[in-house]
């Protein structure tokens, strides 16, 4: 029976009425047949309205569906979409595909050349089934078939339709619409237990967030609580003495991240009231956060839908999409960015970033392969598609850390009947500043030459060593340094005068271990030692 479309049509030979759209860019090609009546008449692709290729091509991209051909064009463009039909000529009624004969083939040699075309996909069966007879042979490469978008594929609807075409996001490196919600199921089951989790007030997050960049959770959740506990808000921190800030620090590295904190909070008092504002504007704002701890604070804290997007993240979508460009780079970044916006569930933002997080640290992981059969995103990820998972992320080779030798000198002698060890502070400027340290000397150091340092130090007969120890080897990676040392333990006799004098020419203190331990900040880099007071 013929269709009612065709009604009264008769048999024609027809030529394709219009060009293909492609570019060097293109990276798939879709193939139709041939052009319906309403296509012919418009001279360009999937015309008729009922016809659900638009909507279904925006639909897993997660774009809204173009409208006019202007924005058809552009669409396929920025997305690397190349469109053609298989059939260059054809007798043919009204629309059928089922009355096409006599068919001649389009040549798809141009468009391969000019395009680096990864994958072509056939819109239904009667494309596909030319394309095996007729263009196989000639390209090389075997297609993909995927249900008809036309009307009269009606039986399938459009969310079955998405279900099936949500393939082409593979080779576009899109990531396809849905895995959001895929995601956000995962974390409902999955998700860590958390001391900033329980109550996320942008207090608590703000502060998680600043501890937990470049620290491991584990690690974090002690200082989290202990700071809790003495900084329980934003004035609290506002006021906290230098000293007690650096103490509650101690250990995490990194200690401007302390500074900022407190300057930030004086900015929050004075401007907000003591509370943080609730804008990823007036976040970046503030000292110490940039675009991803305000995306952090903005979406966890606040529920606004906002990406926070770092180096977690950025690996586990450069192998969900098979990003080959070095996420090192800005352009690559902002380009994941976008992906990462284009699938963020607006109303759960905050729990997809901290799914991100929770998937990157336990699942996507960052040394050694990842656990991929227990990833929600298995089926849609490009690396494990092509078991390349360790291939991404691409970052470029960092610069050699430079290397320093130091010795380290752990110096007790008894004060006020109370043995003590000395301590400096270090210089503003400069690394881990204005924290406290043993005295340490650059270069290779052995016992014979430590002894001498304390000869320098204290002059040749003025003190006595009552015992020596070697400490042992420590080493510390800063970002661009890294401090191998030695360790040398005197325990000293000096005279009052002269222990005075040596303090002062060298800024030292003199402090028992009691003091040592509960009120200076001394960083892990001296960890070793620190464990020797
Ligand atoms: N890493 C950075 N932020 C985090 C968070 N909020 N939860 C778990 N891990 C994180």
């Amino acid at each position: 029976m013929r269709k009612e479309t065709n009604l009264g049509a008769e048999r024609k030979r027809i030529t394709h009425p219009f060009p293909p759209l492609y570019d060097k860019e293109s990276k798939i090609l879709i193939l139709g047949s041939f052009p319906s009546v309403k296509s012919r008449e418009q001279a360009f692709f999937y015309g008729h309205p009922q016809n659900r290729f638009w909507k279904t091509v925006a639909g897993v991209l997660s774009e809204k569906t173009p409208e006019t051909i202007e924005e058809k064009q552009e669409f396929l463009h920025r997305n690397h979409i190349a469109l053609w039909d298989v059939i260059q000529s054809c007798e043919i009624v009204g629309s059928s595909d089922s009355s096409i004969k006599h068919v001649v083939p389009n040549d798809l040699t141009a468009i391969l050349e000019e395009a680096d075309i990864r994958s072509i996909y056939c819109n239904g069966a009667k494309s596909f089934q030319y394309y095996e007879k007729y263009l196989e042979e000639q390209t090389g490469k075997k297609a993909t078939k995927l249900p008809s978008t036309s009307p009269a594929n009606a039986a399938f609807s459009l969310d079955r339709l998405m279900e099936s075409w949500k393939q082409i996001c593979g080779p576009l490196q899109a990531a396809p619409v849905g895995i959001g919600e895929i995601l956000l199921n995962w974390y409902d089951y999955n998700a860590r237990i958390l001391p900033w989790r329980s109550d996320p007030t942008p207090y608590h997050v703000w502060i998680s967030e600043i501890m937990l960049q470049q620290t491991r959770v584990e690690a974090v959740k002690k200082y989290y609580e202990r700071w809790m506990e003495a900084l329980p808000d934003v004035a609290s921190l506002a006021a906290v003495e230098e000293e007690r800030l650096m103490k509650l620090w101690e250990g995490l590295g990194y200690y401007n991240r302390a500074r900022n904190l407190k300057v930030a909070a004086r900015a929050i008092m004075e401007e907000y009231g003591g509370e943080l504002p609730g804008s990823r504007e007036a976040l970046l704002k503030l000292k110490g956060i940039g675009e991803y701890t305000s995306g952090a604070i903005a979406s966890i804290a606040f529920g606004l839908s906002e990406t926070a997007v770092d180096g977690n993240v950025l690996r586990v979508f450069a192998r969900i999409l098979g990003e080959e460009g070095d996420i090192t780079r800005q352009k690559i970044k902002k380009k994941l960015e976008k992906e990462v916006r284009r699938v963020l569930p607006q109303k759960r933002a905050g729990d997809f970033n901290q799914a991100l997080m929770d998937l990157g640290a336990g699942v996507c992981l960052p040394n050694g392969q990842p656990l991929c059969e227990e990833c929600p995103w298995e089926s849609v990820c490009q690396a494990h598609r092509e078991g390349r998972e360790m291939n991404f992320p691409v970052k470029a080779k960092k610069k050699a850390r430079r290397k320093e030798k130091k010795a380290v000198f752990l110096l007790e002698m008894m004060s006020n009947g109370t043995l003590s060890v000395i301590l400096h502070k270090r210089p503003a400027g400069g690394l881990l500043p204005g924290l406290w340290e043993f005295p340490n000397r650059e270069g290779q150091f052995t016992l014979e030459k430590a002894k001498k340092e304390l000869e320098q130090w204290f002059g040749k007969t003025e003190y006595r060593i009552e015992e020596e120890n070697v400490l042992g080897e420590g080493k510390h990676i800063f970002t661009h340094v890294e401090w191998d040392m030695v360790g040398y333990g005197f325990r000293l006799e000096v005279p009052e005068k002269q222990l005075r004098s040596v303090m002062e020419e060298n800024d030292w203190v003199l402090v028992t271990r009691e003091e040592a331990k509960k009120q200076y900040a001394i960083p892990s880099a001296f960890e070793k030692y620190r464990n020797f007071v």
